[in-house]
């Protein structure tokens, strides 16, 4: 475990409320997870990213924290947190949790103080304002959540409104108030001394809003989230003053060594985004807009170059295809496709996170409206461990997939050509090759089904379209694959022409004297990582 060990990583979501139920009472735990870790290990994740175990109300399913130090009775209590941490680390697994630092629940001691009344010393903690001269919204602010309408709520016991960007059980809280800052900067510690390995910091770029709480331009006042307007900027997120607030945190992560910090940071215009990572502050970021794209390989290739394009050399962008925010992978672009899409997340030059079960290709299963709590449900149904469902010997908080009898774990761990082998397959590689640690990244002009790429001296070619296509990949005759999305390719194939089924993605290892791109300067690739190959 050892130097900037996240440039390569492969990071795997587990929502703990579906991964693993040891207790029986249908809500996944963290003893549960502890006691699935061997099947991380066999993926070959370098760490496991938590999303929210603490204490909640749940009005928005852990996003809504009333302790930051401790574990909700439903997961379980910090020594099984901690034996969690020691069963991860023994098996070189390492441990990012996720951090909430925009907002609290409105039951957490700090809001019930601070809402108790206008002179209480906690008042300031929280986004207070008095209402409009209608008596309405201080603002124009938006909560990101289009249920819940304007940003604000009344407070009637103090006549004023706080701001919430998410429900009204998460209130915003303050940073401009140092004692915000100081309170969370104890938070980080208390986790870091239990040995985690990194934080994922939700909606990194909200932690800072206008002072004087100005009203949206009118241009971007719809926008419930970031909105890409050439001038106008929002007053509600995206302000210089957050990476005050990053870099403080990225001084508290490099005084323990070897740890990190991944931003979530929906933000749609690649320089802004590019912003939140690879300084001083954030080490990476989701790359959000690689998971927005429809199947299409020119769609891909301009996302991920539009990013590449704006990135400083040496940073890396997060590529994952499926969160607890969104629909499945499978759901989105069809099983078929899961394969191709598995090996461009895999060796894209960028930290990967595979979601929980997007190795078995689990789908969406929205459960039936009345039943749907959160309207995310469906991407955050049980995991589906064996043809019984392995998740709970109790009633799941989720109903199961209907597929879970054959999408599942048991059934895929032996069958060299299941999903789960193909990311297996994948990640492997990925650790023992340095062209995909290591390596820049290029894309290659190819026919419009194909996404092609080097990366060092790999090829990827990766076909988005039902139907075979060949190709003349320029400046080479022969690639011997090195993986493939079908068992039966393998040895040294035809560049002239390279012909990829239906489906199919390869890697393909080229001969150094041949290389397409031979313009390029030698081998250093844009975004090579010569300069960082020791830790
Ligand atoms: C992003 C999280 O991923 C999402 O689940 C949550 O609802 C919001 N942030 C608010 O915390």
């Amino acid at each position: 475990m050892s130097g900037q060990w996240w440039r390569d990583a492969v990071l795997y979501q587990i929502y703990p409320r579906s991964f693993a139920d040891s207790d029986g009472d249908g809500i996944g735990d963290l003893p549960g997870i502890t006691a699935r870790l061997d099947h991380v290990a066999q993926l070959g994740a370098d760490a496991i990213w938590l999303s929210p175990f603490y204490p909640s109300p749940q009005a928005d399913f852990g996003y809504d924290i009333s302790d930051y130090e401790s574990v909700d009775p439903v997961y379980g209590t910090l020594d099984d947190f901690d034996a969690m941490v020691t069963a991860a680390h023994s098996r070189g697994i390492r441990v990012v949790i996720d951090i909430v630092m925009n907002h609290t629940s409105d039951e957490h001691p700090w809001f019930l103080e601070s809402r108790s009344d206008r002179t209480n010393p906690k008042r300031d903690w929280y986004i207070w304002a008095d209402p409009a001269p209608d008596g309405g919204p201080p603002n124009n602010w938006l909560s990101a959540f289009e249920r819940c309408g304007t940003a604000w709520k009344l407070d009637a016991a103090t006549g004023q409104y706080y701001l919430h960007s998410f429900t009204p059980g998460q209130p915003d809280l303050n940073w401009r108030n140092p004692d915000v800052h100081a309170a969370m900067h104890k938070v980080w510690q208390f986790w870091l001394d239990r040995g985690v390995d990194g934080f994922r910091i939700d909606v990194a770029h909200r932690l800072m809003k206008d002072p004087q709480l100005r009203d949206n331009p009118p241009e971007v006042a719809h926008a419930r989230r970031h909105f890409s307007h050439p001038v106008v900027r929002q007053r509600n997120l995206d302000l210089p003053e957050v990476h005050d607030v990053l870099r403080d945190l990225r001084v508290v992560l490099d005084g323990y060594g070897d740890r990190f910090a991944l931003g979530e940071v929906p933000i749609s215009d690649d320089a802004r985004l590019a912003t939140y990572f690879g300084g001083d502050g954030m080490q990476t970021a989701f790359h959000i807009a690689f998971w927005e794209q429809p199947w299409d390989a020119r769609a891909f290739r301009r996302c991920i170059d539009g990013l590449v394009a704006r990135t400083r050399t040496d940073a890396l962008p997060t590529y994952a295809l499926s969160t607890h925010d969104i629909s499945r992978t499978v759901s989105r672009y069809g099983i078929e496709h899961a394969p191709v899409a598995a090996m461009m997340m895999l060796t894209l030059r960028g930290v990967a996170c595979v979601y929980y079960g997007e190795e078995i290709g689990m789908a969406d299963a929205p459960p039936a409206l009345e039943q749907d709590v959160d309207g995310r449900d469906g991407q955050r149904t049980p995991m589906q461990w064996d043809a019984t469902g392995g998740f709970t010997t109790g009633n799941p908080w989720l109903p199961l997939a209907a597929d879970q009898h054959v999408v599942n774990v048991a059934a895929q761990a032996d069958d060299p050509g299941s999903l789960l082998n193909l990311y297996r397959r994948l990640i492997a590689y990925r650790r023992g090759s340095e062209d995909l640690r290591r390596g820049g990244y290029v894309s290659l002009d190819s026919p419009a089904e194909v996404f092609a790429y080097r990366r060092g001296d790999l090829l990827v070619a990766l076909n988005f379209a039902d139907h075979p296509v060949a190709f003349d990949v320029p400046g080479d005759a022969a690639g011997r694959v090195e993986v493939s999305t079908r068992l039966d390719r393998e040895g040294v194939v035809s560049m002239r022409p390279l012909e990829l089924e239906a489906c199919e993605g390869v890697v393909l290892r080229l001969s150094v004297e041949n290389l397409p791109g031979q313009n390029l300067p030698g081998q250093n690739l844009p975004g090579q990582d010569a300069a960082e190959a020791a830790p």
